[in-house]
């Protein structure tokens, strides 16, 4: 079992990347912001709570974010590429205790470095297939035949409530706040590794894909 986590601003291409990582290693994506809006969407007690936070741009409670993703992970036997968690201390604190318990570690933390600036476009530009829910981008990675997904042909397509200029603002605000601190967390531990996240989607892929490839060819420590 490998764990990844894949760290950088709203719009680095997180989510981008751990699909791509899906589908290259069959390593499970486990986004936390894609449960969360599955919560919401299943109109659940909680998810009626957890919507007014998510569309202000809010980071939600630890407590919430850890259930969600301690029964996710429970589902996960080849490895676990996580993509918007953890983004506090105290989230990468639980980690580090939630895999120890089971005999895991964080394997690999791989950051996406984005230029500021192009941020707020790549978040203004996203759009995605309401089936398959590839991402695509209307300025940077369109569709290949307008209107129908590339991957499954789906005709419907959807924008994110958060997505909002506004809001994209506080989001980046609170990213650098309170989850860039965790970059330095993690190089303290030797785990950092950075890629340019300013490259096209394949180029990123690629430079993913060598260091997960180095790290497999790596002897593995064994945990207790
Ligand atoms: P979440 O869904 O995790 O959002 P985020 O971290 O803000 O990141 P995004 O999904 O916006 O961006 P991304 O990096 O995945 O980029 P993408 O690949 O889509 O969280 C949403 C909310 O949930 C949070 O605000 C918070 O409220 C809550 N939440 C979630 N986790 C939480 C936690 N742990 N604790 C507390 N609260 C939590 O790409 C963006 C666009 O750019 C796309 O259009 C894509 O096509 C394009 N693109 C991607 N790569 C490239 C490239 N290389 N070149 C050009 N375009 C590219």
């Amino acid at each position: 079992m490998i764990n990844i986590i894949i760290l950088g601003p709203p719009g680095a291409g997180k989510g981008t990347q751990a699909r791509l990582i899906q589908e290259k290693f069959g390593y499970i994506q486990v986004s936390t912001g894609d449960l969360i809006r599955h919560e919401i969407a299943s109109g659940s007690e909680l998810g009626q709570y957890l919507k007014p936070i998510v569309k202000s741009g809010g980071y939600l409670d630890d407590k919430i974010i850890l259930q969600l993703l301690e029964n996710k992970l429970k589902t996960v036997k080849t490895g676990a590429i996580l993509d918007g968690f953890p983004r506090t201390e105290n989230q990468a604190n639980a980690l580090y205790e939630m895999l120890k318990a089971n005999h895991q570690q964080v394997d690999l933390v791989i950051e996406l470095m984005v230029d500021k600036e192009i941020l707020a476009k790549r978040i203004a530009g996203r759009f995605s297939c309401a089936n398959c829910g590839t991402i695509y981008n209307e300025y940077f990675n369109p569709l290949v035949n307008e209107g129908k997904c590339d991957h499954c042909q789906g005709t419907e397509f959807i924008r994110r409530e958060d997505d909002d200029l506004d809001v994209v603002q506080k989001r980046l605000e609170i990213y650098y706040e309170k989850t860039q601190p965790l970059l330095n967390y993690y190089e303290k531990n030797g785990q950092l590794s950075q890629v340019d996240g300013m490259q096209p989607v394949g180029g990123v892929a690629s430079q993913i894909e060598v260091l997960i490839t180095q790290y497999l060819k790596k002897p593995q420590m064994c945990v207790n």
